[in-house]
């Protein structure tokens, strides 16, 4: 099947298999009835489940079996879906960045990183995940290969076949970020080690060569999905060769706030990270703008994206701030925003650590070690998602979840409210009261309620919010108030629906 046919069938939403190996690689429709944990592997767990006491940007010791005595803790969030770190070999050693623990500085494509564990313990992980019936998304990047040198030093016969010559790789330049084709062409890190050679996708020995060592390891280790590093520095016509060939759903990381611009790259890919989504989502849910802006961008991708339902979406991740670093003290801030992220089409993405309120800022400082907090899964987002997870399938088994467009009821400075099938969800950013003093919060406590009109709930109607298990009623023209939830969110539908929830 070429990559046309596969696009279309999944924009049309259809089921197809277009898999040539393994009972467990998922199609596009089937991606979007999951929700992923992302999992930086060497940052998750020990092996031996013990606390690693190691420096931020050198390897802490995770490993795959320690993520495989985790899963417990992952699923009882209800997540069928992990991502994990790249899985290849990468440089060793120290450089200006720190150690490669990230997993982003492969040097081999044909050999695993031995700091994760063996492949036997990957294939255990994959196994283990399955027999869960959930999936393994794998990080892969095919835009570079790293080197411990300087510049004008790389020592290319060092790379494996055919890798091994300055024949593969562009020539040393500087990314202009204003230029596609120097973004495609030059050098990710070309001034201190580590440098980020370039790989020249246009040598198709080269680049079938790379396209065959990721399907290997798909083959091997019976992978779901991957999450493509760096995709808009490789030309789309190769993103496409690559999204043909490995078979499985990739979502590519094209950094830009655009929208049109990462439409651009769910043609070639079967999914994207939503960057446009996360450029806009943080702000309203800290209270710093109205939810005007966010509204518009939930709208516009829904015509724009070529499939929405199978782009990625996500609040923060390691190249990101973590969302608690910008809320202040008021988890109630989180809760909507996440509640925000399981209902909008698209596939949610938590990253490890959120449901922790670990709180780092930018990289690496978001990248904390997992055993800081005990695993707790008592804690207020744990059991938050783990609600939401539960509620996200119950509106997909209902059958009129996935192919509902989310339509925008209300968008002001303090509430956003959305119908998607069955639910309508109000969200809000007032914070959870005054005696919440939060940093830069522009609507910070003004609790009310709120007006819902334009649903599609018939007049006379008694709804449930599931998160609370509350009650209201919908006047003759079908109208209703959210009362204020402690400036929670609430997520109503008919309490004819899903009897059995909230009975
Ligand atoms: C756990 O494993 C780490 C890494 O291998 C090791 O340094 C540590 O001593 C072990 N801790 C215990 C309690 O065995
Ligand atoms: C690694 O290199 C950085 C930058 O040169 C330096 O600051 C750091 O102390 C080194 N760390 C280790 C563990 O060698
Ligand atoms: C794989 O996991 C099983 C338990 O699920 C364990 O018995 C076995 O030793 C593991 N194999 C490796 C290579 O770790
Ligand atoms: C596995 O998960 C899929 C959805 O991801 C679901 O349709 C199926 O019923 C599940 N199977 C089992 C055995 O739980
Ligand atoms: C380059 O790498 C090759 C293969 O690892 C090695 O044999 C050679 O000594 C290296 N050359 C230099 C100058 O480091
Ligand atoms: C493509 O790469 C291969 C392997 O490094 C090399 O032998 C060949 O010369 C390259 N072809 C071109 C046209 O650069
Ligand atoms: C864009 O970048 C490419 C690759 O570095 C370069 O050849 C080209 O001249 C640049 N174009 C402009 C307009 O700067
Ligand atoms: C996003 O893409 C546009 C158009 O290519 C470009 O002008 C803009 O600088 C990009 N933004 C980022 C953050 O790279
Ligand atoms: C769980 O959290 C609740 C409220 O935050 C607390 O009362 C309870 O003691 C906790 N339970 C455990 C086992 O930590
Ligand atoms: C938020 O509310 C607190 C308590 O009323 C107040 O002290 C603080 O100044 C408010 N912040 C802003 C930005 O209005
Ligand atoms: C919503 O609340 C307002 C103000 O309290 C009230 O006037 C209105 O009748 C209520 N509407 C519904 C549908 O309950």
């Amino acid at each position: 099947m070429t990559s046309r046919t596969f696009l279309l069938a999944a924009a049309a939403g259809l089921t197809l298999q277009i898999l040539p190996w393994g009972a467990w690689a998922l199609n596009a429709q089937q991606w979007s009835e999951h929700s992923i944990y992302q999992v930086l592997t060497d940052r998750f767990a020990l092996t031996n489940g013990s606390s690693a006491d190691c420096w931020i940007r050198g390897y802490c010791g995770g490993t795959y079996e320690g993520i495989q005595n985790k899963l417990d803790y992952i699923q009882g969030m209800g997540f069928d879906a992990i991502w994990i770190s790249p899985i290849i070999h990468n440089i060793e050693g120290n450089t200006t960045y720190g150690y490669a623990f990230h997993g982003y500085w492969g040097d081999d494509p044909y050999t695993l990183n031995p700091h994760f564990g063996s492949p036997d313990d990957l294939k255990n992980l994959s196994d283990a995940l399955h027999s869960r019936n959930m999936s393994l998304m794998v990080d892969v990047v095919i835009n570079h290969l790293a080197a411990n040198q300087t510049p004008n030093s790389v020592n290319y016969s060092a790379f494996p076949s055919p890798f091994n010559s300055a024949a593969a790789f562009h020539p040393d330049c500087t990314i202009d970020y204003a230029n596609q084709t120097s973004i495609e062409d030059c050098w990710l890190v070309d001034q201190q080690p580590p440098l980020l050679a370039d790989i020249k996708s246009e040598n198709s020995t080269v680049f079938d060569a790379m396209v065959r060592s990721v399907v290997q390891n798909v083959q091997d280790y019976a992978i779901d999905g991957i999450r493509l590093d760096t995709a808009k520095h490789v030309p789309k016509r190769f993103l496409s060769q690559f999204q043909e060939e490995v078979g499985v759903l990739v979502t590519g990381e094209a950094l830009n706030e655009s929208i049109a611009f990462a439409s651009q790259y769910q043609s070639p890919l079967a999914s994207v990270l939503n960057y446009p989504l996360f450029f806009t989502v943080t702000d309203p849910f800290v209270g710093r703008t109205t939810f005007d802006l966010l509204a518009a961008t939930v709208e516009a991708e829904q015509v724009i994206l070529p499939n929405i339902n199978a782009v990625t979406n996500f609040l923060d991740n390691h190249d990101q701030p973590r969302l608690a670093s910008r809320v202040g003290s008021d988890v109630i801030r989180e809760m909507n925003a996440v509640t925000f992220l399981f209902f909008i089409p698209g596939i949610p993405i938590v990253y490890y650590g959120f449901e922790q309120r670990f709180d780092g800022g930018g990289d690496p400082d978001n990248r904390e070690g997992m055993w800081t907090s005990g695993y707790d899964t008592n804690a207020t987002l744990y059991k938050h998602i783990a609600q939401l997870n539960m509620l996200r399938k119950a509106a997909i088994n209902s059958g009129d979840f996935l192919d509902s467009a989310a339509t925008i009821l209300l968008a002001s400075d303090t509430h956003l409210a959305f119908q998607r099938g069955p639910l309508v969800v109000v969200v809000t950013n007032t914070g959870s009261g005054p005696s919440i003093s939060e940093p830069d919060a522009a609507a910070n406590g003004t609790l009310s309620d709120v007006m819902i009109s334009q649903s599609s709930f018939p007049p006379k109607t008694t709804l449930t919010d599931l998160l609370s298990c509350e009650k209201t009623v919908t006047d003759a023209q079908g109208s209703f108030n959210s009362s204020n939830s402690q400036g929670g969110p609430r997520v109503w539908a008919s309490s004819q629906w899903k009897t059995t929830l909230c009975s």
